[in-house]
């Protein structure tokens, strides 16, 4: 028997690639583009494989194929929202993701967000950049203080529970945890964190919000008008996880009426189309999805994969199956 033929649907880190192509007939989508629904269904009729990204939306109507050659998607990454679950059983695939190897630089970078956004870093840098700055002064882009402030975290899975560690550890915060399923005292412990029951009761005592819940149907606008109503005036909502988690309009609008404080994203909705009301408001900032973006994490990223894909054609359990 030849070997399995992989379709990788974007460019992923050289020793990678190389590792990829040491054991498997392997595509790679060299345009590095998001590919369309009708390239991603004639890879599912073409291919063995196919290891995906978050830019390659597999929903129903894309999984609509009446005999696949695919059986298996080793997803590059751990949010696997963009692939429908439903479709995916139907025609049998297996669907395997990458925990735990980006929790860390995910937090990392969400730890950045919380600060940038308190301390006006990206306000800051574009005004010095621009020319306008005119020097130091005792109420020049005053802030607000992280260190010691209240924490609420949505969500307390590998990365809600990184970014909960680096708050409590590293800056003191008190942090408030809502989780859809009961947290161990040990884990929560660990982070100095405590738990609530209800969004209800988490959002109106947080200074700073951070969203570290799965993406998808239901999870979508988990975050409406009426719980940023209940947010603090001067407090901050932070999202390195999915961006349909927030109901962007509705955010843009408590931006704009100051009902709350600023708001550090790196996930957005219609990716890479952003909001224009977000792009232009001076209180956020806005990256370009750059939680697992480090070397390290992508080249550990895409090692996981394989690792599955090895798994699953030399006939074992692969360890991260999620379909
Ligand atoms: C992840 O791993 O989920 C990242 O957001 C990229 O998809």
């Amino acid at each position: 028997m030849g070997k399995p033929s992989v379709f990788v649907t974007r460019r992923w880190p050289n020793a990678v690639e190389s590792r990829l192509s040491e054991t498997y007939d392997t595509t790679f989508n060299r345009q590095d583009r998001a590919l369309t629904p009708t390239e991603l269904k004639e890879a599912l009729i073409k291919y063995d494989a196919i290891l995906p990204t978050v830019t390659d939306s597999l929903n129903a109507e894309v999984l609509d194929v009446a005999s696949p050659k695919t059986r298996f998607l080793g997803n590059f990454g751990v949010g696997y929202s963009h692939i429908c679950e439903e479709s995916a059983r139907a025609l049998g695939l297996t669907v395997t993701n990458t925990p735990g190897v980006l929790s860390e630089c995910t937090a990392d970078l969400t730890i950045m967000l919380m600060l940038m956004v308190a301390r006006r870093a990206g306000e800051g840098e574009r005004e010095l950049r621009s020319g306008k700055w005119s020097g130091w002064a005792p109420t020049h882009m005053v802030g607000t203080k992280v260190s010691g402030k209240r924490l609420g975290i949505i969500g307390f899975g590998r990365i809600g529970q990184e970014v909960a560690r680096r708050a409590h550890h590293g800056f003191g915060m008190n942090v408030v945890v809502y989780n859809r399923s009961a947290i161990s005292s040990k884990a929560l412990a660990e982070c100095g964190a405590r738990q609530v029951d209800t969004l209800d009761e988490l959002i109106p005592q947080c200074d700073f919000l951070s969203l570290h819940c799965p993406g998808g149907s239901s999870n979508r606008h988990l975050i409406n008008a009426e719980r940023l109503r209940l947010m603090n005036r001067d407090a901050y909502i932070i999202n390195t996880a999915r961006g349909e988690v927030i109901d962007e309009f509705a955010l843009a609008e408590a931006l704009e009426d100051g009902s709350i404080g600023g708001a550090a994203l790196d996930v957005f909705e219609g990716e890479p189309i952003i909001n224009a009301s977000l792009l232009e408001c001076g209180k956020t900032v806005l990256l370009p999805h750059l939680g697992s973006a480090t070397l390290e994490t992508r080249q550990a990223m895409g090692f996981r994969v394989i690792e599955n894909l090895d798994d699953f054609f030399e006939g074992r359990e692969p360890r991260d199956r999620v379909i």
